[in-house]
């Protein structure tokens, strides 16, 4: 996602900066061009050479031997920068910059530029909590600047607080949510994801190969993209997206309770689970022991979630997925319009790249217009923003 962005690191003197390493890594590896400020404090923390092999580009650090060194004279660091990214940002450098201070190539850059800056503080708990510190950062705050929250943990210190640097997984979201365009500011998601399990006795359940992974990247391109969201998840071993609400479900009943409690402050319900279409009839109370001959399990149909929500839609936007092995768009089609939805994203099981547990998708998106996108195989990042994008400009027609 951050393909042709210019990142500026800037780091100072904390002992989280080895950290930094990793964050630069990571942001090289999703396609951003990196350049990194290290403060002359930040240089005893972690060497130079190490930066600059990690970012591939030169480290400044000297306020008076740029243009010489690096001739750069055209391109000031200030301008380069799509996002300034301050980890670890200390007690000090955020006062400095609530201050109006720009003593040194890192606070100069940040006065100078019109990029978003994103503040990542690491420093002792007492320090965090201290009032002068709470009053800058609330100053710099309400001016405009981004902050990614110390996490709580052990501290190099040994006190036990808040103060860590914030693991990079979240720095990363949270650049990325930064330089995204709000333009689903207004809309309340509620995204449902993964598999989920039916239980016939209290170890066994009968369930599908659902990941999870289009629901959860739906819900996380959302809420960067400025949505309200809410995520019901049926079982899935990722990670919860930060800054949503997520409620975790394990049956299609749990998933029909807590989609329908949720439905009448949201403004988009998009349907990526697979819900199971049949349940138990009945959970043996106790573990079920194998006997001689065969085992018949009786199965009754779940409530169709998606049907119930067309029904009650209103100016709701209604979408649903559709996962098929034969007649895909027939079958897509079909469903789209039986169901009431808007929009249906149909996948061919049988294409290698599409369906569960993959990274990728290949998908259709066929419309109650009779239109039908067809898309290469995508990352699912980039599939459900393309969903999200489609989402986005029939609300805008509507809006017309
Ligand atoms: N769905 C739902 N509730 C169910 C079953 C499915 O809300 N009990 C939703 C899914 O989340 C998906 C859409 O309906 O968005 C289509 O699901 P799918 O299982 O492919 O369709 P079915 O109508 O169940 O058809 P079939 O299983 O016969 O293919």
């Amino acid at each position: 996602m951050l393909e042709g962005k210019n990142v500026l690191i800037g780091m100072t003197g904390g002992i989280a900066a080895y950290k930094t390493g990793e964050l630069i890594r990571e942001c090289v590896r999703r396609g951003a061009d990196v350049k990194a400020i290290m403060t002359d404090h930040a240089r005893e923390f972690m060497t130079p050479m190490t930066v600059q092999t990690l970012s591939r580009n030169p480290v400044f650090s000297d306020m008076f031997s740029l243009i010489k060194d690096y001739d750069i004279a055209h391109i000031s660091l200030a301008e380069y920068a799509d996002i300034v990214v301050i980890a670890p940002a200390t007690a000090n450098v955020i006062g400095k910059i609530a201050s109006g201070i720009a003593d040194d190539l890192l606070t100069t850059v940040i006065m100078a530029t019109r990029a978003p800056v994103l503040i990542c503080p690491a420093m002792n708990m007492h320090m965090y909590e201290n009032p002068i510190v709470q009053e800058n950062m609330a100053r710099l705050a309400a001016l405009g600047y981004h902050f990614v929250e110390p996490g709580y943990g052990e501290l190099a210190c040994k006190v036990t607080g808040p103060g860590r640097l914030a693991e990079v997984p979240e720095i990363m979201e949270a650049i990325e949510t930064t330089m995204t365009e709000k333009d689903l500011a207004g809309e309340r998601i509620l995204v449902t994801a993964g598999p989920t399990r039916e239980p016939f006795d209290p170890v066994r359940f009968i369930s599908n190969h659902s990941s999870g992974k289009m629901g959860y990247a739906l819900a996380a391109m959302a809420r960067r993209r400025g949505a309200q969201v809410t995520l019901v998840s049926g079982p899935s071993a990722l990670a919860q997206p930060v800054g949503i609400r997520f409620i975790a479900v394990s049956t299609a009943v749990e998933m029909w309770d807590a989609v329908m409690a949720n439905l009448e402050r949201t403004t988009v319900v998009i349907k990526a689970a697979a819900v199971a279409d049949y349940r138990p009839a009945e959970v043996a109370p106790n573990k079920i022991k194998k006997k001689e001959g065969p085992l018949t399990i009786k199965l009754v149909r779940n409530p169709d979630i998606i049907s119930e929500i067309g029904k009650r839609k209103g100016n709701r936007i209604l979408v649903g997925f559709a996962m098929e092995s034969e007649n895909l768009v027939e079958n897509a089609k079909g469903k789209l319009l039986a169901k009431k939805m808007d929009m249906i994203i149909a996948n061919d099981l049988t294409q290698e790249g599409a369906g569960f547990q993959t990274d990728t998708n290949i998908i259709k998106i066929l419309d109650r217009d009779g239109r039908v996108e067809e898309l290469p195989i995508m990352d699912k990042g980039d599939v459900a923003n393309r969903i999200l994008d489609r989402i986005r400009d029939m609300r805008a027609t509507r809006k017309r």
